[in-house]
């Protein structure tokens, strides 16, 4: 038996399709055209390549992209004046700063001074904080997507064990609080963790977020079980060129488990589809509109 490959492209297609006719019909409506900035600060190769694809979505989406691109040196108080200035701009609904920031600035610092209402990463503190309290609140875009895609093939996940590998505050601490949401039983395992072979082969749903090169092998599926690959990892070719791979064995996954999410193809498709998710949420709730249907 082979796994159901769960392709990220098509149901982030979809998500992207269902934000950009909603986007239309509250421009037609209520005159509002949702407008997400995006923050870089240095040069990394790979938040280039991700920035330059959330600005190409989000046109193509029927919003508006900002973009500003700051030097690796630059001022914590510049960045942070950026930031109060995005925060202020009445047609600025979304502000996101790409991470990891260039050693010297303070990434907390930045992170809590976007204002929560435009915080698309729901990374400020506010909304880590309301997440985990059940409020409403905006929810980091990678948990968000790994919960759409687990419900492409899972109706409900009320009851079912789920494994986190990973607990940054990015991916596995909110992932905790969506997966609660949906009552699934959570745990969460994380460098420390004893037996985590163990752990997993009882887990109904695996979520592997650490950002080991195939580190979750395939003996350590339970027959059957969801697994959610969450890791980008760059490895060296023979030929001198890089491959991609997540953080769970692939061909061995697909061996034994129920369904699998492939790298590239999975869950880095929707991240960018929950960003425009969010910005297009935020909008709504700035202007004092009903939640958007998507
Ligand atoms: N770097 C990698 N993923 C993300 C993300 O979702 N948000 C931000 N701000 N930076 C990232």
């Amino acid at each position: 038996m082979t796994a159901t490959i769960i392709d990220g492209k098509i149901i982030a297609a979809d998500l992207r399709a269902r934000v950009a006719a909603e986007v239309a019909r509250v421009g037609r409506e209520h005159d509002l055209v949702p407008g997400l900035a995006v923050v870089l600060v240095g040069n990394d190769p790979a938040s280039e390549v991700y920035v330059g694809s959330k600005a190409k979505q989000t046109r193509a989406a029927g919003m508006v992209s900002f973009e500003h691109r700051l030097p690796a040196d630059v001022a914590e108080v510049d960045l942070l004046a950026l930031v109060g200035r995005l925060n202020a701009d009445p047609s600025v609904h979304g502000i996101l700063v790409q991470l990891p920031l260039p050693k010297g600035l303070d990434s907390q610092k930045v992170i809590a001074a976007i204002d929560p209402a435009k915080d698309v990463d729901g990374l400020n503190p506010v909304n880590a904080g309301r997440l985990a309290s059940g409020f409403d609140a905006l929810t980091p875009c990678t948990p968000l997507g790994c919960i759409i895609l687990t419900k492409t093939v899972r109706s409900s996940l009320s009851g079912l064990n789920a494994l986190i590998v990973g607990r940054s505050n990015l991916v596995g601490r909110p992932l905790v609080q969506l997966l609660l949401n949906e009552n699934a039983t959570v745990t969460i395992a994380h460098s420390r963790t004893v037996d985590l072979p163990g752990l997993c082969r009882q887990a109904d749903l695996v979520y592997a977020a650490v950002g080991r090169p195939e580190m979750v092998r395939g003996d350590w599926i339970k027959p059957g079980a969801t697994v959610i690959d969450v890791g980008i990892n760059r490895l060296p070719t023979a030929d001198g060129k890089t491959r991609l791979v997540g953080d769970v064995a692939y061909e061995e996954a697909l061996k034994v488990a129920g369904a699998v999410t492939p790298v590239p193809g999975g869950v880095g498709q929707m991240t960018v589809a929950c960003l425009l998710v969010n910005t297009l949420r935020a909008a709504c709730a700035i202007r004092g509109l009903p939640k958007p249907a998507v």
